[in-house]
């Protein structure tokens, strides 16, 4: 595997590419960026890639137009050097919440850096619980789509007070996702209604379900600016719950999302390494669980053939339409 297989970070998480490569028992492979004094950037990999199967590890965040240049660059690179085939692995694709024509005259983006990905080179997609499933379908190429769902329960698992826990979707967008942790953790769900005002505010309306001195645990996809978090929290604390752990997938953290978490009174956050998280940005009571050895078995089984679904007996089962 060590001379066929290779991984590259193309910038915005390099401390998670690394423990991929650790994982699987390589060597991080290297490539060089650049910016010449126009601006311009500029991607040499440091090393033979001829008839490789290669992985490029790069999560949409910020600043995200330059982190998409320089996975679009690294594709072309790769691709010029006669990579055989090359996989974008994005374990955090934030244009997917640009998912639909919600407005007049705009574009559905997240379709288009699907396109521009696979016109750059990638022959495939790997990435992680992707804000609407059906963003999926936007990719003509292959795309495994993981989930950190288990991985999260397994976290939640061990925790006191399970027989009183219960599931809170922020949205009824989020109400599966939500549904599929309560599964694993075989508690209930509320959901809690939201109505986004604008990118930076929400207001939420009535709950289903009852919390009333429920440990909770709020989860979403991402955190952005945290206004969704804290007012789900308001209406959970009117609604008499209990403690309040609150969990995602993408810790995108925005702004000033960590003082205003950090003052909600919140028991502990829970999110996942898809998005680096500086150190400025960590909080006390965060735990940050890391998805290296999903993305590093998702990686080994794409490179030998073997199924990706057997990862996820629970989610990706066959099941009857709805
Ligand atoms: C959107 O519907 C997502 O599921 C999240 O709820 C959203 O991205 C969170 O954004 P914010 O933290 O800015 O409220």
């Amino acid at each position: 595997m060590k001379e066929e297989l290779k991984i590259f970070c193309a910038g915005s998480n390099p401390d998670l590419t690394t423990s991929i490569a650790e994982v699987l028992g390589l060597e991080l492979n290297s490539l060089k960026i650049a910016r010449f004094s126009n601006d311009n950037i500029t991607v040499q990999i440091q090393e033979n890639v001829r008839e490789r199967d290669v992985f490029v590890v790069q999560s949409l965040t910020t600043p995200v137009s330059e982190q998409i240049m320089k996975m679009l660059i690294t594709l072309d690179a790769l691709r010029s050097a006669s990579a055989k085939r090359i996989t974008a692995v994005i374990p955090y694709y934030s244009y997917a919440r640009s998912d639909k024509k919600d407005a007049p005259r705009i574009s559905i983006t997240a379709r288009l850096i699907a396109d521009l990905l696979k016109t750059a080179g990638a022959d495939r997609v790997l990435t992680m619980d992707l804000h609407s499933p059906q963003v999926h379908g936007f990719f003509s190429m292959p795309v495994d789509h993981l989930t950190a769902t288990a991985l999260i329960a397994d976290y939640f698992k061990n925790k006191p007070g399970r027989e009183k826990m219960i599931v809170v979707a922020t949205d009824a967008g989020g109400a599966k996702r939500a549904g599929r942790l309560a599964e694993h953790l075989d508690v209930p769900i509320a959901i809690v209604d939201k109505r986004r005002i604008s990118d930076t505010e929400v207001a939420q309306g009535e709950m289903v379900g009852n919390v009333r001195g429920k440990v909770c645990i709020i989860f979403d996809d991402e955190i952005a600016t945290g206004s969704t978090i804290l007012e789900t929290m308001k209406t959970l604390k009117e609604a008499g719950a209990g403690k309040i752990y609150v969990s995602a997938v993408h810790g995108v953290l925005c702004g000033d999302a960590v003082p205003r978490l950090q003052e909600s009174g919140m028991e502990e956050l829970v999110v996942t390494n898809t998005v680096h998280i500086a150190e400025e940005k960590k909080m006390n009571n965060m735990t940050v669980l890391s998805v290296a050895p999903l993305l590093a078995e998702a990686i080994r089984r794409i490179h030998t053939g073997e199924s990706i679904g057997e990862m996820f007996p629970q989610e990706l089962g066959m099941k009857p339409q709805s």
